[in-house]
């Protein structure tokens, strides 16, 4: 079979701003965002789907909370093993949210995505840009192979813009998330540079 990769231009350590359509993503600018990401973390929708664990009260938002976010997020651009952006609407140049390539594997030329946009960029395609702009990052640039992340099964707005975005299912790992006295599947979606076009 022809490999389908790309030559990389970019490792993670680059943190570049990429346009699209409707949406940018940039680098974080840790002081700047703390307003959205403020809002963001603490968003019910955002804990229910991107938390590993059940939490029917959300964590309290003291400052140790904010010292902790501040400090992640003014270290984001260091970090060399993986590439966090922040997606911007670009209609009103506001930040929406963020996309996360993360758990490079250099050798298996892979990486794991997510996503996360909070209240008022939901629902207006940004995911689904968001989500090929990065992966088109990750195969073209980047060259890698394959892409992967995980979504809930209760997350049915998550799995539409992934398959929007170009995904597929590759698997269900079962009754992985106990939320409140339900279990909740895990799905397993992917890319790989040979359906990219
Ligand atoms: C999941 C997320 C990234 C999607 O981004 P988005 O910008 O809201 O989604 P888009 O507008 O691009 O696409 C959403 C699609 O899902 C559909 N949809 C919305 N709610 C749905 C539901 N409950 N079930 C099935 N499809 C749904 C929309 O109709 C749209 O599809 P369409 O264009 O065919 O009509 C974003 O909503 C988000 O970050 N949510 C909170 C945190 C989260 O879930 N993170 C991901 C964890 S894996």
């Amino acid at each position: 079979m022809t490999d389908q990769l790309s030559t990389p231009t970019a490792t993670f350590a680059d943190k570049p701003t990429l346009e699209g359509e409707r949406i940018i993503l940039r680098p974080v600018r840790a002081e700047e965002d703390l307003p959205m990401l403020r809002v963001m973390l603490q968003d019910p929708e955002v804990l229910k789907y991107t938390s590993n664990v059940y939490t029917p009260v959300a964590p309290e938002w003291d400052e140790a909370m904010e010292k902790h976010v501040v400090e992640w997020y003014s270290t984001r651009n260091e970090q060399t093993d993986r590439l966090d952006l922040i997606i911007v609407d670009r209609s009103t140049s506001r930040g929406v949210g963020e996309v996360v390539l993360n758990e490079w594997d250099e050798a298996n030329r892979s990486c794991n995505l997510r996503i996360c946009i909070g209240p008022d960029g939901r629902d207006r395609g940004f995911g689904t840009e968001a989500v090929r702009m990065a992966t088109d990052h990750a195969i073209r640039a980047l060259g890698l192979n394959r892409v992967s992340l995980g979504v809930y099964a209760f997350n049915g707005r998550g799995q539409r813009a992934y398959e929007k975005a170009g995904f597929k299912v590759e698997g269900v790992r079962r009754q992985v998330l106990r939320w409140g006295d339900q279990w909740i599947d895990d799905i397993d979606m992917a890319v790989l540079a040979e359906d990219w076009v």
